[in-house]
């Protein structure tokens, strides 16, 4: 949920990099940041609630460009609070040992309550009311000499989740780094070494990455990196090349990253499905999976684990694997899963979605999967995350980074990724050629089917003109529309904070129908599949109830066009493909709502992109 940086070099000042670091992982959290820089004369340590860039002007007015140089260690943070509200007592860096030590965490500590009264006990003194503090004066405590054990004997006392990083005077040029059920990402350039949250703060300075294990720990001086497990046994790590470049987590010249990342998706999608379609077979190439036809016809059930939007891919999924693969599937949402002591075997296979690959239920969800011996597979966007490496095998989504809080092309990739699975498992049971062949054309197609919906955002600017100024929606789908109505109404909340629920639409006549009046727009989910007419009814005691319904309708249908008030058209399409379609329209219509209520697109308040505690 924060974001943590630390730099060392033999040459280059510190505070650019710490500082653009922390831009990068601003998307984790934003509450409040923080620096501590090492110099001649101890640690010094800078603080700010708000943006990066409050701290940044700090920064310019605390330390003139001429003084810059002498920095070349620091760490940083960038907070998304969990414990103690957003002051700059609570922000990061936490110092301990007289300002000696300083310490930067990403995650939870869920003893610290225990571990602080026993340090207030022997006197320490504590300045906030994070979680954190406790980490720093616990290494304070355990310093007798050697950094990388004083930080390895307290993180042995510690129960929960981090990601560290601590400097400290007595042990100049050193940075000590830690990692379990928090990511942390090693960059190791020519003079440079950048450690942080994730990639996107280390590729302007390498793209040579090592990724941490939970239970790694690392001395880090501009010699070098030296990794060891909390028992100080030395670790050897993979140095891995980043497949992807500054330029990909820039603006682009567009407004937001939203908006960049929904006009990328005919892109993105043609890269989630390149090599991957078998026309010959009339099915799907999944190599990442390594599952023989064997193996795929010995599953008997396939659970789907996710989150937010990851979890609405999944919904989506349900109806695709039923469909295509005959097979019974359950979506589940990744924490109650999790605690249920759910009923997964040997003939089960759990698939996690995941667009970070790092979010804290879904992966304990993994490893309870594992645990209890389940056929376990990853579908994840970044590369190297936790997730992905855990599942042990899975699929890439190759969509690119995602940058933007609320996801989009994230979504559209995992449902493509979940029809290509559905294809490929179909066609080890009953799914014919015939119909195999039919998809394989259809997805093809996929890149430029969302191209032309693209071509609507004006129109679709339009109708949300008319729709801005509401505070509560509705949004309507059946079949496996449903979970694209959850997440239009998911992503007009989040960016836009509308007060928006989607339902099945049958579901409205049970209650939410009460709530309708010409204050609260429907947004019908009308693509030409099963069930249709069934909404067209809906839409029609919508209407009834004076409500104004924005219909996502298909091209040619006149018939739903004129049982709406607004009509926005999607191509013809089969009705796999319906979801990711008619989604990229809700994309654009919660950007544009959002964007006429001024609201802060990228970064909406109380959220983070990638949510790795409980
Ligand atoms: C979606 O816009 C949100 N950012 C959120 O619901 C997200 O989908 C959820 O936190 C899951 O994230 P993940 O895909 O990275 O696991």
């Amino acid at each position: 949920m924060c974001g943590i940086v630390g730099f060392t070099s033999r040459n280059r000042p510190a505070i650019g990099p710490l500082v653009n670091g922390l831009r990068r992982l601003e998307y984790r959290g934003y509450d409040s940041a923080g620096v501590a820089l090492e110099s001649a004369d101890g640690i010094k340590v800078y603080k700010q609630t708000g943006k990066v860039a409050e701290l940044d002007s700090l920064l310019s007015r605390a330390l003139p460009e001429g003084e810059r140089g002498k920095y070349t260690l620091g760490i940083a943070h960038t907070r998304w609070a969990t414990h103690g509200l957003p002051t700059v007592a609570n922000a990061h860096p936490h110092i301990a040992d007289e300002g000696r030590l300083a310490l930067v965490h990403n995650g939870i500590i869920e003893n610290y309550a225990a571990l602080r009264a026993g340090l207030e006990k022997r006197g320490a003194k504590f300045l906030s009311q994070t979680d954190t503090e406790v980490v720093a004066h616990l290494v304070a405590a355990f310093d007798k000499g050697d950094f990388l054990t004083a930080v390895a004997e307290a993180l042995k006392r510690v129960e929960g989740t981090y990601g560290i990083a601590a400097i400290s005077a007595r042990h100049p040029g050193e940075m000590v780094v830690a990692r379990k059920g928090s990511p942390l990402v090693i960059g190791v350039g020519e003079d440079d070494i950048v450690v942080a949250s994730d990639v996107s703060a280390i590729v302007a300075y390498t793209r040579q990455v090592i990724y941490l294990k939970d239970g790694d720990i690392a001395r880090i001086t501009p010699k070098g990196v030296d990794i060891h497990t909390l028992d100080n046994s030395p670790v050897t790590r993979e140095v891995q090349e980043v497949d992807w470049d500054i330029g990909a987590i820039e603006k682009g010249g567009y407004e937001h990253f939203m908006l960049k990342e929904i006009f990328e998706q005919p892109d993105a999608l043609a890269n989630t499905i390149r090599g991957r379609l078998d026309p010959a077979g009339g099915t799907a190439f999944l190599s990442g999976l390594s599952l023989s036809p064997r193996e795929l016809a010995a599953v008997r059930r396939v659970v789907i684990v996710g989150c937010g939007t990851s979890l609405h891919a999944g919904m989506v999924g349900k109806y695709l694997f039923e469909k295509l693969a005959d097979i019974p599937t359950a979506p589940e949402q990744a924490a109650e899963f999790r605690y249920s002591n759910p009923i997964v075997g040997p003939d089960d296979w759990v698939m996690a979605l995941s667009q970070s690959g790092e979010t804290a239920d879904t992966l304990a969800a993994v490893r309870e999967s594992i645990r209890k011996g389940a056929l376990v597979s990853g579908l994840c966007n970044v590369v190297g995350s936790t997730i992905a490496r855990e599942a042990g095998r899975g699929v890439y989504l190759h969509a690119g980074p995602e940058i933007s809080v609320a996801s989009t092309k994230a979504f559209t990739a995992q449902v493509t990724a979940l029809l290509m699975t559905a294809l490929k498992l179909g066609r080890t049971r009953r799914l014919s050629f015939e119909d195999g062949d039919r998809l394989v054309k259809e997805i093809s197609r996929l890149p430029e089917l969302v191209g032309k919906v693209l071509e609507g955002n004006d129109a679709i600017a339009k109708v949300a003109e008319k729709y801005a100024k509401a505070d509560d929606m509705f949004f309507i789908g059946r079949g496996m529309l449903h979970p694209v109505a959850l997440e239009g109404a998911l992503k007009i909340k989040e960016v836009a904070y509308v007060h928006a629920e989607g339902y099945q639409a049958a579901e409205l006549k049970h209650g939410p129908i009460a709530l309708l009046s010409e204050k609260t727009p429907v947004v019908a989910l009308l693509a030409d599949i099963p069930g249709k007419e069934k909404t067209l009814g809906n839409v029609q005691e919508c209407r009834a109830r004076l409500a104004p319904v924005v219909g996502v309708v298909t091209e040619g249908d006149e018939a739903a066009a004129a049982a709406v008030t607004d009509a926005l058209v999607i191509p013809k399409t089969c009705a796999e493909l319906s979801p990711i379609v008619t989604v990229v329209v809700l994309q654009l219509f919660a950007y544009h709502v959002a964007r006429l209520r001024g609201c802060e697109i990228d970064q909406p308040r109380n959220l983070a992109k990638s949510v790795t505690v409980e």
